[in-house]
This record gives structure tokens, C-alpha cells and sequence, in this order.
């Protein structure tokens, strides 16, 4: 007791010469300015993602990711999901809009090949698409695309597979593309032991269509990221969020970007009228939108660092570009001219100060990176083919 008084004094005449101030206690009075915003007081709108991920077979993740990682799926054996959807590009692939089959390079070298319309998102974190603040993403129902016209990562799997410009090609008519790709998995042995091993079935009849799709969504259900400085946050961290990132996430709300970007992944995942610019390097020209209504899902807005550039047109560079045009939209302006501005969505132009906000805005954008999730790139993939495709070559 004596000695914890003397210490007690010793540490209390300490802190009162350092600080001088004495009200009686022995309570330092350290230099913590009040919280800007707390995680009780955003958690009806926003929240962290899980820490625990749904459990999975590590046999049929582990045949998913070299099924991603081979081109033997495209009929002209030259594409892999890789090629557009590459760790490097956090999943994505630098591009306005991707490359597809005939194309060579990674990311912004990648050249020649067939244009897509749209540009490439992430595939991490798809497990948690359709999550909002009420409810858990329904993995039958998850919706996948700019326009949500696929629901479930097995139903997405399909569509690069069978579409001219991303794995098909012009060769083979789309209804002969599974059947084709079916039987050149099953001609090589590896395939049919892993599809054996993974699905518990006997070699010979291993490989079907609904496992191809099921192994390939399986994996990328295993790409998850949910430990940005906002996840901390919202666990607990009052200190993983600076003043400034505290500040954007507070501006986030009162603005209103949270009427749209809501949920532990910024998304209601809901189509939208933004009247966004088509990408005027972009061949395909007009892209309508869901049901060529002009409207586009709410995207995600975790890991945007190296996922530029951003809306479905890649049309803006930057993140600061993408305020930019909110400045603009809550001034009733439309980028588009099939959009009327009267059209854009509600929410959208009813936003508040963006102009003023943009620092910290950017400042808690940033705070939604978490950059430690699964890279792995297999050394080899069972056809024997280049890893990715065609993506070494310039
Ligand atoms: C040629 C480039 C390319 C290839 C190859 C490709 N993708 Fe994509 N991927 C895209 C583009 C572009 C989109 C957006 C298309 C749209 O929204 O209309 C997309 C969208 C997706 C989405 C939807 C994500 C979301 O949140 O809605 C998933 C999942 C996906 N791809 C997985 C795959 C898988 C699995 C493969 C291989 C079987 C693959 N992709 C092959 C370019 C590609
Ligand atoms: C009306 C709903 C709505 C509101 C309000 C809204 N957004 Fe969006 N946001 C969207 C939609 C929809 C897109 C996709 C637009 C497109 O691609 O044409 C988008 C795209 C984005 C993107 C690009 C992401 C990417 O991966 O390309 C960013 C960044 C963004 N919004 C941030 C914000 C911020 C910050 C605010 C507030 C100032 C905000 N949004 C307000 C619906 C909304």
C-alpha cells in the first residue's frame, strides 16, 4: 500500500508538471480531442463485415482457383477469369473496360482482343454481395453485374464463359461452348482426380457443369477482405479512424451518400439513375443500363485504391474525379445526354456540400482499403497452359 501511494504521488506530481493542471484527482487529463462520430451512432446505416468467413471445402476452393487461373476455359485458350480479374488490380483489371479473348497483357498494357462495355469489378468480396444493414446476402440471390442481371456467383460463372467478347469468341455458337469446355476438362487427368477429390465422386463422371460453376464461385467466396481501418472502427477502435477519415465519415452521412452506399459493403444494391458519361473511347458506344432504363447498381466502396478507374464506364480516373461529378449531379446536372436531369435519382441530387467535403471524404474512402486478402497465383494450372492466359505477352 505504502509502496503504491509513493509511486501513485511520484507518477500524479508527473503528470501535473507535464500538464499542469490539478483538480484533486489523480486522473491525467491527456490530449484526446472528443470523437467526431462513434460506431454506436452509425451502426443502423453502416457496419463491419463478419471476421469469420461460411466455412469451405478447401478441396473445392483450391480446384476454383485453378480453374480461375486457366485459360482452358476459353475456347480459344488464350483468357482466364485472371486476365480481368488479377490480384495486382485487387481482383480487377486497370482498365476502363476489359480486353477479352484474342487480347494479351495485364492491365493497362493489356491490348488487341474484343472491348466489353462495362468495366471489370472486383471479385472480393462477392460472398457478402446483397448484404444491407438488416440482413445477410442470400448466396442464391446475391446479385452480380452493373445491372444485377444474375443472381448467385454460380449463375455469374456461366456468362464470361459463354460471351463472345470475354472467353467464346466467334468460333463456336454459345450453346456449344459448355459441352466443348466439359469434355476438354474431362481429357485431362488431373482435372478429373481434383473434381473427384473436391466433390466426392468417382472419377469418370466427376466433371459436370453445375461442379465447373460451383468450384469457380466457391473460390471467389473465399476472397474475402474485412479488415479495413473502418472495420476496426466499427469492432471497437475509436483510434483506427484519424480526425479527418472521422470527419469524411460523418460529411458520408449528413450528405446523404449513405441513402445509396449503405451496409457493411457501401451498398444497398439497389439500380440507380445517375446519368453517368458513356466512356467516349469505348466502341460499344451507349450502355443503357438495367432494363435500358439508364440505371446502374450501387457499387461497393471498399478497396477502390487499385480499382480505378471507377463507374461502369471507367469513364472517371480518379476518386477525386468521382466527387467531382457528385458536385456537379447535386447542381442538377446530367452527364449523359439520353439522361434528362429531372431523371437522376432522388437521393443524388438532393446531396449536400460535396465540394466542401471532398478532403475528408477522401480521407474515409481511403479508410476502406484493407489490401491483406488472398493473391495466391497457382505456378501451374492442369491444362499446362500459360497461368492467367495471355497475360505476359505484350
Ligand atoms: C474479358 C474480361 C473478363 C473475363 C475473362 C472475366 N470477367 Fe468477370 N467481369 C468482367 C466485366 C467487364 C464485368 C462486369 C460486366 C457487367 O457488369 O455487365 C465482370 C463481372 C464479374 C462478376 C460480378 C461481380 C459483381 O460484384 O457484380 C464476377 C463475380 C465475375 N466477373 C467473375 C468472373 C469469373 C468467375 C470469370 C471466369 C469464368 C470471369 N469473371 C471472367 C470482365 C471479365
Ligand atoms: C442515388 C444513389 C447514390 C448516391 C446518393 C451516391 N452514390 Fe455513389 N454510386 C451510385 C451508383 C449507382 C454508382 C454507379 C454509377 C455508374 O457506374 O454509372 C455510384 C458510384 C460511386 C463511386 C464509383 C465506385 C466504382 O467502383 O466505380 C464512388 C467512389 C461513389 N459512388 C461514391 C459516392 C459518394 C462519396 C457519395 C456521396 C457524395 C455517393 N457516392 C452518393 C449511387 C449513389
Amino acid at each position: 500500500m505504502h509502496r503504491f501511494n509513493m509511486r501513485c504521488s511520484f507518477f500524479c506530481a508527473l503528470v501535473l508538471s507535464l500538464f499542469g493542471c490539478g483538480d484533486g484527482t489523480n486522473t491525467p487529463i491527456v490530449d484526446t480531442p472528443d470523437p467526431i462520430i462513434t460506431a454506436a451512432q452509425v451502426r443502423s446505416q453502416l457496419d463491419a463485415l463478419p471476421t469469420a468467413n461460411t466455412e469451405l471445402s478447401a478441396l473445392q476452393v483450391e480446384l476454383g482457383r485453378l480453374l480461375f487461373w486457366d485459360p482452358v476455359l476459353s475456347v480459344a485458350q488464350d483468357t482466364a477469369c485472371a486476365s480481368c480479374h488479377h490480384p495486382d488490380f485487387d481482383y480487377a483489371d486497370g482498365l476502363f473496360a476489359s480486353l477479352g479473348t484474342g487480347a494479351s497483357g495485364l492491365g493497362p498494357e493489356r491490348q488487341g482482343g474484343a472491348r466489353t462495355t462495362r468495366n471489370s469489378p472486383t471479385v472480393v468480396n462477392t460472398v457478402f454481395n446483397g448484404v444491407t444493414i438488416e440482413s445477410d446476402a442470400v448466396q442464391s440471390e446475391a446479385p452480380m453485374f452493373w445491372d444485377n442481371r444474375h443472381q448467385s456467383l454460380e449463375a455469374q460463372a456461366e456468362q464470361p464463359l459463354t460471351s463472345a467478347v470475354e472467353m467464346r469468341g466467334e468460333t463456336i455458337a454459345e450453346a456449344d461452348v459448355m459441352p466443348l469446355l466439359l469434355q476438354r476438362l474431362n481429357t485431362i487427368p488431373e482435372y478429373r482426380v481434383l473434381f473427384a477429390d473436391a466433390f466426392n465422386q468417382d472419377e469418370v463422371n466427376a466433371i459436370n457443369r453445375e461442379r465447373l460453376l460451383s468450384a469457380l464461385a466457391i473460390f471467389q467466396r473465399s476472397l474475402v477482405s474485412n479488415n479495413s481501418a473502418f472495420d476496426q472502427f466499427m469492432r471497437g477502435d475509436q483510434t483506427a479512424l484519424n480526425t479527418l477519415q472521422q470527419r469524411g465519415l460523418k460529411n458520408f452521412i449528413d450528405i446523404g451518400c449513405v441513402a445509396c452506399h449503405s451496409g457493411p459493403m457501401f451498398s444497398d444494391y439497389q439500380l440507380h439513375v445517375l446519368g453517368t458519361a458513356d466512356n467516349i473511347n469505348n466502341p460499344n458506344g451507349v450502355d443503357s443500363g438495367a432494363d435500358q432504363s439508364f440505371s446502374f447498381r450501387t457499387p461497393s466502396l471498399r478497396n477502390l485504391a487499385n480499382t480505378a478507374p471507377y463507374t461502369h464506364s471507367g469513364s472517371r480516373e480518379t476518386l477525386r474525379d468521382v466527387l467531382s461529378f457528385y458536385v456537379a449531379l447535386s447542381r442538377g446536372v446530367s452527364h449523359n445526354s439520353q439522361v434528362a436531369p429531372a431523371d437522376i435519382a432522388t437521393q443524388a441530387r438532393a446531396l449536400g456540400r460535396v465540394d466542401s467535403a471532398t478532403e475528408s471524404l477522401l480521407a474515409f474512402l481511403d479508410a476502406l482499403n484493407d489490401a491483406d486478402f488472398d493473391r495466391e497465383i497457382p505456378a501451374v494450372v492442369p491444362s499446362g497452359l500459360p497461368v492467367g492466359g495471355n497475360i505476359l505477352e505484350q
